[in-house]
């Protein structure tokens, strides 16, 4: 099994943990990030004395430059200091801006994660990004810093809708197969509701540890992280402009499925690998029965970030487990692979 990070402790008792954190810490002040959801759900587990409480409105539209001021200011009239520490209680939302806010605040105070979606416990806590939206584009001020502490409790996923939860699944999906074929052959074996969580989480968290402490800044392997996230995120965009909006994972499920056909088409998946992936996402998620063309998802594939003079480039499953990144494929062989999703 691949490493832990080694700034992250995985329990069931995250107060115990951030006590003795603060034992060795010793900061002068302490405030806790929450929106109206995790300050009712998760911030009554968190025994720790007089934090400031700082709550923010839930949701993406809020991850933004005046959410941080509004951090930056409590934490100023709080006469918060270099010696002073942020605990980030919540999503992604509430790890990537809290981490924003807390590394530039006096250029720099200690921040704890404890994420309490499965989409940040397997996958926003790790790897350092942080960051905010800005103009109407994600996460496009930010920067790479580690948290200096991020606890890990499965037992926060209790009060997480439904959706939301499954939506984080679509990322421990997308980790299995590109990285480690027997998590694969583990998840298969049961379906969403009946999965180990206690095992599966921390094996996912060390999946994608292993990929981003080989390439931390994203220079090259990294980009296998987005297998499935080339076709989601066009997919992603044009449901935004529809009654029918996806969630990210949503998105991502159906992208694995399409970039699965793609492997298919290169040679790099056998017919039953691809049934095996086609299968599975069907089978657990709920998904719209047709997918938009290339004509209408086009402009939206060629503005991905991963793309190059070549193209559009792909991360594609070489084989279940493993992953190639940089592959530039053709408008006709994307048509096809949507095609075969649409088919009923
Ligand atoms: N830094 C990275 O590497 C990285 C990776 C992937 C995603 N992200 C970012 O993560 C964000 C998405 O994160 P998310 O999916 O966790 O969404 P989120 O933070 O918006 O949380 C989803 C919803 O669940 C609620 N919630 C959170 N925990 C809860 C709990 N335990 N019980 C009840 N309700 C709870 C929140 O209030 C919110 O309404 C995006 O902004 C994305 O850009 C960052
Ligand atoms: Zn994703």
């Amino acid at each position: 099994m691949d490493q832990l990070p080694p700034y992250l402790t995985i329990s069931d008792q995250p107060s115990d943990v951030l006590k003795s954190l603060i034992e060795k810490w010793e900061p002068d002040h302490i405030a806790i990030l929450v929106d109206e959801n995790t300050k009712e759900s998760c911030l009554p587990r968190l025994a720790i004395q007089n934090p400031v409480i700082i709550e923010i409105q839930s949701g993406e539209e809020n991850k933004n430059l005046k959410t941080c001021e509004k951090i930056w200011s409590t934490l100023t009239e709080s006469q918060f200091t270099r010696k002073s520490l942020l605990i980030n209680l919540g999503g992604g939302v509430i790890g990537d801006m809290g981490g924003f806010a807390a590394s530039t605040y006096k250029r720099g105070i200690k921040f704890v994660n404890i994420p309490t979606t499965l989409l940040s416990q397997v996958d926003a806590s790790i790897g350092g990004k942080l960051g905010i939206d800005f103009d109407h584009l994600k996460n496009h001020i930010g920067l790479f810093k580690y948290p200096d502490h991020v606890i890990v409790d499965p037992g926060f996923l209790r009060t997480l809708n439904p959706r939301e939860f499954k939506s984080g699944f679509g990322e421990v999906v997308k980790h299995a197969l590109i990285h480690d074929q027997t998590q694969w052959e583990k998840l298969k074996a049961s379906e969403f509701e009946n999965q180990n969580w206690s095992e599966l989480i921390p094996q996912s968290i060390s999946i994608k540890n292993a990929v981003v402490s080989e390439d931390p800044t994203e220079n090259g392997l990294r980009k296998i992280l987005n297998y499935g996230h080339t076709i989601g995120h066009a997919i992603e965009s044009h449901f935004l402009m529809t009654s029918d909006k996806l969630l990210h994972g949503e998105a991502i499920a159906i992208g694995m499925i399409v970039e699965g056909h793609l492997s298919l088409q290169k040679g790099w998946l056998t017919d039953n690998e691809y049934l095996e992936i086609n299968d599975f996402i069907i089978t657990n998620f709920t998904l719209p029965e047709r997918l938009p063309g290339i004509e209408v998802i086009g402009d939206y594939l060629l503005q991905d970030k991963k793309n190059d003079s070549r193209g559009i480039n792909f991360s594609l499953l070489n084989g279940i487990g493993k992953c190639e990144f940089d592959v530039s494929v053709s408008p006709e062989m994307i048509e096809k692979s949507l095609l075969a999703y649409s088919k009923p």
